[in-house]
């Protein structure tokens, strides 16, 4: 597994789980040092009892050097970054090909060659040019398998999938990455096989696909909140027909994290490069940039019109609950936009912490969610961790300077709110809220 992040780390191991010898790969001295100590480079609930287990068992090995790892495997996977270039919207493929050429120079045999980074389609014909002029000699097979797993869900999502994607050009691949997933086919997980270009497209089409439903409920938010509708209830009125389902219908401060912002992005880029645009995932994208600024303005609004000179507790700044990961968290605009209007900002996560402070250097950080309310303004619920469920209002309300609490994850009810004299605003749901 050439690249340790979450992908390549968290299938790694979830492979070495079900048997497999398996060697986790990174460049980063530090990163493989780390593991090899124990330490987890990212916050994954089950991750590190499961590496330990799997160390223990003599089937996870960490290595920095791939002659150490590649000429003796099978099957090498590439699960590095692929990160959006700031200039042209792209992923950004330099990992990919460095490791496609280092590949290259250290196969022996016959070897299947992995992609498991999400790669805009083609990028499997470019590895196997890669690899072809690099080494000629390489006898390799290039095949495309999307990884799908959720943040905070990563074990879960990859021992119980709700299916496998496997693009093969070369046939003599077919047996080897059926014998790589059959420990997954107990759990009655579905083997599609198909071909490469079509297997690298289903990730892409999947993701955007999920950013355009949970853009499609924020804007009904709106709407609902201009019309006096409740959208928790026009989400459960619509997802109850099956051909739509309750999932990815929660409305909030919009998406963000390492893949819905990137993929949507790359997936207009190739759709404009092949003259074919996708104008809803354009839509999609467009709306959702706007709508974390649209936030601040919401708790500006909230505020009386203005936050200059008045503090703020932010609570939760990751992008979602159960990671520490801070990527394109609409937090981070958020609370740009009301430092620019002149607030202060205390902040708290449970996880995100350390990762905020290099993009948010400018607030001030709490322990806990009592300290972060200490003289605010405004409470503001950004991401919805659990121990925020069921705050101590009552705590809340004594350290507050204002009761005002404004959630964006919908996680309160008017009536639990009322109860201890805040005022309340949410997302969506105007009769869910206690103007003055
Ligand atoms: C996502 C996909 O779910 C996964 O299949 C893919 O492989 C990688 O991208 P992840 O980024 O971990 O996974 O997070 P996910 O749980 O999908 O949430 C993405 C964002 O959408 C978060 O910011 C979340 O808060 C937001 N979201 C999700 C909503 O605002 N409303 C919803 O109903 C669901």
């Amino acid at each position: 597994m050439i690249g340790s992040g979450y992908v390549g780390l968290v299938s790694g191991v979830c492979l070495a789980e079900y048997g497999h010898d398996i060697v986790c790969m990174d460049k980063d001295v530090a990163k493989i040092e780390g593991l090899r100590a124990g330490k987890m480079p990212i916050f994954e609930p089950g991750l590190e009892e499961m590496v330990r287990d799997n160390v223990k068992a003599g089937r996870l090995r960490f290595s920095t050097d791939m002659a150490d790892c590649v000429p003796d495997c099978e099957v090498v996977f590439i699960g590095v970054g692929t990160p959006t270039n700031k200039e042209t919207g792209h992923a950004d493929l330099k990992y990919v090909y460095a490791v496609a050429e280092e590949i290259a120079r250290h196969v022996k045999d016959f070897t299947v060659v992995v992609t498991k980074s999400t790669v805009p389609v083609g990028t499997g014909d470019e590895v196997e040019r890669i690899i072809a002029r690099t080494n000629p000699k390489a006898d390799v097979a290039v095949v495309s398998n999307p990884e799908f797993l959720r943040e905070g869900a990563a074990i879960k999502d990859f021992m119980i999938p709700n299916r496998i994607v496997v693009g093969i050009e070369d046939q003599r691949a077919r047996p080897v990455m059926t014998e790589v997933y059959r420990p997954l086919f107990i759990n009655q997980a579905p083997l599609m096989i198909t071909t490469r270009r079509t297997s690298e497209l289903i990730k892409y089409a999947a993701n955007a696909f999920l950013a355009m439903k949970i853009t499609y409920i924020n804007e009904m938010a709106d709407l609902c909140e201009a019309v006096g509708a409740n959208v928790q209830e026009v989400a459960r009125g619509i997802g109850l027909d099956n051909r739509i389902g309750t999932k990815f219908l929660h409305a909030g401060p919009g998406y963000g994290g390492s893949c819905f912002p990137k993929d949507t992005l790359a997936l207009v880029k190739t759709a404009q490069e092949y003259h074919a645009p996708i104008q809803l995932v354009e839509a999609t994208v467009a709306v959702n940039e706007s709508r974390k600024a649209k936030m601040a303005h919401k708790v500006i609004k909230a505020a009386g019109g203005t936050v200059a000179g008045k503090t703020i507790a932010v609570l939760g700044l990751t992008f979602k609950p159960e990671t520490d990961d801070m990527r394109d968290s609409p937090a981070i605009v958020i609370i740009e936009e009301l430092v620019k209007a002149g607030a202060t900002i205390r902040g708290y996560d449970p996880e995100g912490m350390e990762n905020a402070r290099h993009v948010l250097p400018l607030i001030t950080y709490c322990d806990g969610p009592y300290q972060a309310a200490e003289g605010a303004d405004a409470v503001v619920i950004v991401t919805e961790w659990n121990e925020f469920r069921a705050l101590d209002l009552k705590r809340i309300k004594v350290a507050v300077k204002t009761p005002l609490l404004v959630d964006l994850r919908n996680i309160y009810r008017k009536d639990e709110v009322a109860r201890h004299g805040f005022r309340y605003i949410c997302v969506g749901r105007p009769g869910e809220e206690i103007t003055a």
